[in-house]
This record gives structure tokens, C-alpha cells and sequence, in this order.
């Protein structure tokens, strides 16, 4: 019988969960996130005690880079390996992808050949096409407008050092880009206060981050000064002025956000037990001054390990759903 051209047939066992995609925040709800993070805590516990834990034996995750990385590619390698499974590993200039093959085309065959993919790409239509063509969960590793995987991480590490993050406030300083909508999302589903403060001009994009069930309308707060962001913040994060992609507008935001650099001020402001974050890489002397990120506030080696343990819980979530 010929199938459907719209019926994307799984290549996961009968009894297997239906593809799902991790696409942006939203994508999960609630209870998924709370299930997600109590699995990630007990893997993590299991990697330090050198416990193997195989739940995706003879399974291959396919990473395709059109941006730089480290943490993500680190993190999804070593986390695979750690599964018991292996990794296939593209970027643009070594793959077809750079040769203008067709994102759906490339979507098929992938998909055909390994069970799971995580894609860093520019914009966030390019995933979700291959996300439409493909076979397999598809996991965002970062796009133009979201960063999931970086803030799930953040927030298992709010979690490890602080408790409950509901009912908590995060003070964003910075630029309103990928990884402030996707903070957007996350206080939306996971119940927190999100101030953000942004120079003028650079203010988070309400028509990316809010979903069209208005997930995310009204979640946040935005201060023109970031000093009134952090007061009394139980969190304060920021990241690099300038995102990947965006090289060209360097020296101009250079001079729009000199104002937004977290500085040990901004931290006396915020809640005593404060944490800072930083999804990293950093540089010192601009979003942050080096006597905050290297201060004994800061949890950002910690966030960047967390990486791997959540996106281990995520990629096991995906293909063999709930464990227990
Ligand atoms: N935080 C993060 O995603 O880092 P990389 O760009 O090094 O992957
Ligand atoms: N906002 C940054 C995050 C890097 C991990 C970027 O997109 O370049």
C-alpha cells in the first residue's frame, strides 16, 4: 500500500512513543519537565558513581553544526557514548548541507540512518523543516530564536543549588535573543517571575517567543534599567552582546549595551544567596565583569556539565518515552 506523503513512518519498535520533536521550549509541558528533571537528577547520579546506564544501546544520534560549538557538541558526544550509542557528527562546509542539498532532503536520508538528530542552525523555520521531513526526534541544539537545551540545563542547575525554581524571579540582562525568548517560555511553564532588561532596540520579540496558544504572554517584566531587573533576583543571567550570526552588528552593539555588563553592583542588588549564569562562552570585561563570573555566585561550570546530563534524560525521553 503506498503511503500517505504526509505520513512520515517512525523507525522506532513497535510500542514506541510516536515521534515527538524538541523544537523549542514549549514543546514539552509541565509535567514533562518535572519528569525530565527528577530523570536527569538520577542519571547524573549514576555518571558520578561510574553506574552504567545503556538506555540507548545501538542507537546513533546524528549532530549537524551550521554554527561553532563546544559545550553542545561535547555534551550530546559524550552524553551518547555514556547511553551506550554512538554519534555521527556534520557540519555545513563537510556535508552536502553546504552544497545547497535541500534541508528536506537531507532531513529524509539522515533520518533513514540514525534515531535521533540535534541540529545548531540559523533560523528556526530551517529545523523545523527538517523536522517535518524527518523520521526521528529532532532535538534544537540552538537556532536564531531558541536555545531549549541550554536553559534546561540552567534551570536543573537553579534546581540542584537552590530547590524549586517556581514562584523564584530570574533577572535577564542583555540582549533579547535566543536564549532570553526561550527563558521566556520556561517561566511561562514552569512558574517563575522573568524580568528582563534590554538596551533600546534590543528587546525580546514577543512574536518568536510567546507560542499561539499564548504560552508565554504576560511571564515577564521588562526594566530599562538593569539594576532595577536584578533587585531582590534570585537568579541574574545575561549572555554575549553579540550572537552567533550577528557579527556584522558588533562594534554598534558594543557602544548600545556598555550599560548591560553584570557587575559585582548588580549582584549586591539581587537576593543575598543569589546565583549568577552564563551559558557561555563569556567575555569578561563585556555582559560580565570577571569578578562576578569567576565569583562565588556563580554556578557556570556547573550549568555547562548540566548540559550533558539533561540532554542524556531528553534523548532517552524521546525515543523510549517515560522509564518509570
Ligand atoms: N552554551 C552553548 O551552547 O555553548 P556552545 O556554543 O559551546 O555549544
Ligand atoms: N546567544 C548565543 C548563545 C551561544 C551559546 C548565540 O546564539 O551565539
Amino acid at each position: 500500500m503506498k503511503s500517505s506523503t504526509n505520513v512520515i513512518p517512525s523507525t522506532l519498535p513497535k510500542g514506541a512513543p510516536p515521534v515527538r520533536h524538541y523544537l523549542q521550549f514549549a514543546d514539552f509541558s509541565t509535567e514533562e519537565y518535572h519528569y525530565l528533571l527528577a530523570r536527569a537528577a538520577m542519571i547524573k547520579k549514576k555518571f558520578k558513581t561510574f553506574e552504567k546506564h545503556h538506555s540507548l544501546e545501538d542507537r546513533t544520534l546524528a549532530m549537524i553544526f551550521e554554527k561553532a560549538s563546544t559545550r553542545t557538541r561535547v555534551s550530546f558526544e559524550a552524553g551518547m557514548y555514556q547511553l551506550g550509542g554512538s554519534v555521527v557528527h556534520l557540519t555545513t562546509g563537510d556535508s552536502q548541507l553546504g552544497r545547497s542539498e535541500p534541508i528536506e532532503d537531507s532531513a529524509k536520508v539522515i533520518s533513514r540512518m540514525t534515531d535521533i538528530v540535534m541540529i545548531r542552525t540559523f533560523e528556526q523555520t530551517k529545523l523545523e523543516r527538517f523536522a517535518a521531513n524527518s523520521r526521528v526526534p529532532v532535538i534544537n541544539g540552538l537556532t536564531n530564536e531558541f536555545h531549549p537545551c541550554q536553559i534546561l540545563a540552567d534551570i536543573f542547575t537553579y534546581i540542584e543549588h537552590r530547590g524549586p525554581i517556581a514562584g523564584k524571579t530570574v533577572a535577564w540582562v542583555g540582549d533579547g535573543n535566543n536564549m532570553a525568548n526561550t527563558w521566556l517560555q520556561a517561566a511561562s511553564l514552569l512558574g517563575f517571575h522573568l524580568r528582563v532588561s534590554t538596551p533600546s532596540g534590543y528587546e525580546l520579540d514577543e512574536k518568536i517567543a510567546v507560542t499561539p496558544d499564548g504560552m508565554g504572554t504576560g511571564s515577564y517584566k521588562t526594566y530599562s534599567d538593569p539594576m532595577d531587573a536584578c533587585k531582590g533576583a534570585d537568579l541574574v543571567t545575561t549572555d554575549v552582546w553579540t550572537s552567533m550570526g550577528f557579527e556584522a552588528e558588533n562594534e554598534v552593539r558594543r557602544t548600545a549595551f556598555a550599560a548591560w555588563c553584570v557587575n559585582r553592583e548588580m549582584m549586591a542588588v539581587a537576593a543575598p544567596d543569589a546565583l549568577f549564569m552564563h551559558c557561555l562562552p563569556a567575555h569578561r570585561g563585556e555582559e560580565v565583569e570577571a569578578e562576578v563570573i569567576d565569583g562565588p555566585q556563580s554556578v557556570v561550570w556547573d550549568e555547562a556539565e548540566n548540559r550533558m546530563h539533561v540532554q542524556k534524560a531528553l534523548m532517552e525521553y524521546l525515543l523510549l518515552g517515560r522509564l518509570e
